[in-house]
């Protein structure tokens, strides 16, 4: 079994915060094995018409409206005629020492995923569970994409493994996702579509699951340590000392309000806890408390202090940051956690941070800004076949701590020399601010990002390791370069400590 505060010390010397090298740039000393674990060499490409078909219930829940909550009563009501109460909470037997892994938005099935497995593995050695917060599979959460990109990669976790679903799950109705985590059959075709006729004709409707192929691959996850039925998309994790609470937050990120009650009312309990969500409360120094159907938001029921929230983890942004956030003499952590295998979102573009008055200093994120835009000016230069608009990692350090006014987190030599060139380098992928204030950062950072993936290290990616002590909860990001060297030893790009307040003991 892996000693964590050890694999932490060396970790850290490892980082991308202390050299080039702990980012991945470079030629790695070993290549990752995590090619051999691939199924096949297929790339996962957002350019590819089908793929942008397959995911377009998005913008018809932007032009329509989210119907997810419509059909999550589907669900639940589905899974009440079969005899099963949807709120029944998953309890696991752990003492009060233990700990879980977090993997955020993984299921492109593609390099970038298998490259996180490796360090995965090591690192989930003598871990209880996992859980994959949002985004299981892409495009479009079809269960015949489970085989390759949820059974196969995790097929050597020993634990189980459970999942709140994010909005490319919900493309499919959620049925893959339902297939697959609660053992549900699909949905009536009148009780899985939206409201309004033509909402209805352009709607994706679910895939038909191959049975035969799904059991062929639950096969390679069949030991009884493995398995993991959970309730609903919405679920209580009881552990003893901490309880985990799973939101499904649909394709517009709102609860309904079933799950809103439900919520509030799980939530009740004075244990700590804490929050795995499909949509982060704060990223990209944006704060989106999450809208709960007929009043309120989830930040609220997260913020009242006796209901003991010590940190909320959200996927659907691929990457890491987190935001420590005052609130009322408590402190709790708000992360990005959606780096566990699908492209990368930048972080280059997230301005100096301000938002739930956290401070620059105190905000993490991984990969760090300088190497986001490292990153994006490789992918462009390749993609344009643009030499010019490459900017050497350390080149982008300085411009990214210039930029955002802090030491460079990774030290530097003093001689960096930014050139006019590489300034307009900067200025185009979103670093600098462009004349004219034009959004460049926007089309950047948002929905363009998606349409170039990567299939070589550095990747980038992320998982987080958690330990629970009766005291105290471990926060790691351990970061997934793709490199030999990273994989038997992950880097560590974040580590904190959260002291646990447990409730008075009562005596009857
Ligand atoms: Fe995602």
């Amino acid at each position: 079994m892996v000693d964590v505060a050890r694999a932490a010390e060396r970790g850290v010397q490892r980082s991308s915060r202390r050299s080039a090298s702990g980012a991945g740039w470079g030629t790695c000393q070993t290549p990752g094995s995590f090619a051999g674990l691939r199924p096949d060499r297929r790339r996962f490409s957002w350019l590819r018409p089908v793929t942008l078909w397959r995911s377009r219930n998005e913008v018809l829940a932007g032009w329509f409206g989210d119907p997810a909550p419509v059909i999550r009563r589907a669900w639940v009501a589905a899974l009440r005629e079969r005899g099963r109460d949807p709120r029944t909470p998953i309890s696991l037997d752990l003492g009060d020492s233990f700990s879980f892994l977090v993997i955020g938005d993984p299921g492109e099935g593609d390099a970038s995923q298998y490259a996180v497995v490796p360090g995965l593995l090591r690192m989930g050695e003598g871990t209880a569970f996992a859980v994959v917060a949002s985004d299981v599979i892409y495009p479009a959460g079809g269960g015949n994409d489970y085989p390759d990109k949820f059974f196969r990669p995790y097929r050597d976790y020993p634990g189980p493994i459970y999942a709140v679903p994010g909005n490319h799950d919900w493309y499919d109705g959620l049925h893959g996702f339902m297939r697959v985590f609660c053992d549900a059959p699909a949905l009536p075709r009148e009780r899985a579509r939206p409201a309004g006729l033509l909402a209805r004709l352009l709607w994706r409707r679910p895939e038909r699951v191959d049975e035969v192929a799904l059991a062929a691959a639950r096969g390679w996850r069949a030991a009884p340590a493995q398995q993991a039925r959970q309730p609903g998309s919405y679920w209580v994790l009881d552990t003893g000392p901490l309880l985990i609470v799973g939101i499904d937050t649909g394709i517009g990120g709102s609860l309904d309000a079933d799950q809103g009650e439900w919520l509030r009312s799980v939530s009740r309990d004075p244990r700590p806890k804490m929050l795995i969500t499909g949509s982060p409360i704060y990223e990209r120094n944006h704060y989106k408390p999450c809208p709960i159907e007929g009043g309120g938001t989830v930040d609220e029921i997260v913020r009242e202090p006796g209901h003991n929230y010590v940190a909320v983890i959200g996927g659907e942004i691929h990457n890491y940051q987190r935001y420590p956030v005052d609130v009322g003499g408590r402190r709790i952590q708000y992360l990005v956690a959606g780096g566990g295998g699908a492209f990368m979102h930048a972080t280059h573009t997230i301005p100096r941070v301000t938002a739930g008055g956290v401070d620059e200093d105190d905000f993490r994120c991984y990969p760090l800004r300088g190497d986001s835009l490292a990153f994006y000016s490789r992918l462009y230069r390749r993609l344009f076949r643009a030499p010019w608009l490459e900017i050497a990692p350390e080149k982008a350090m300085k411009i990214m701590s210039d930029r955002i006014g802090n030491r460079p987190v990774r030290p530097l030599t003093g001689e960096e020399r930014v050139t006019r060139r590489e300034r307009w380098a900067a200025r185009l992928l979103g670093g600098l601010p462009f004349p004219g204030r034009l959004p460049v950062e926007r089309f950047v950072g948002g929905w363009i990002s998606e349409l170039f993936d990567w299939d070589e290290p550095p990747f980038f990616k992320s998982f987080l390791h958690v330990q629970v002590t009766p005291d105290t909860l471990a926060l790691r990001c351990f970061a997934a370069t793709g490199c030999g060297e990273h994989e038997a030893d992950p880097p560590l790009e974040d580590e904190v400590l959260i002291p646990l307040t447990r409730p008075p003991v009562t005596t009857p």
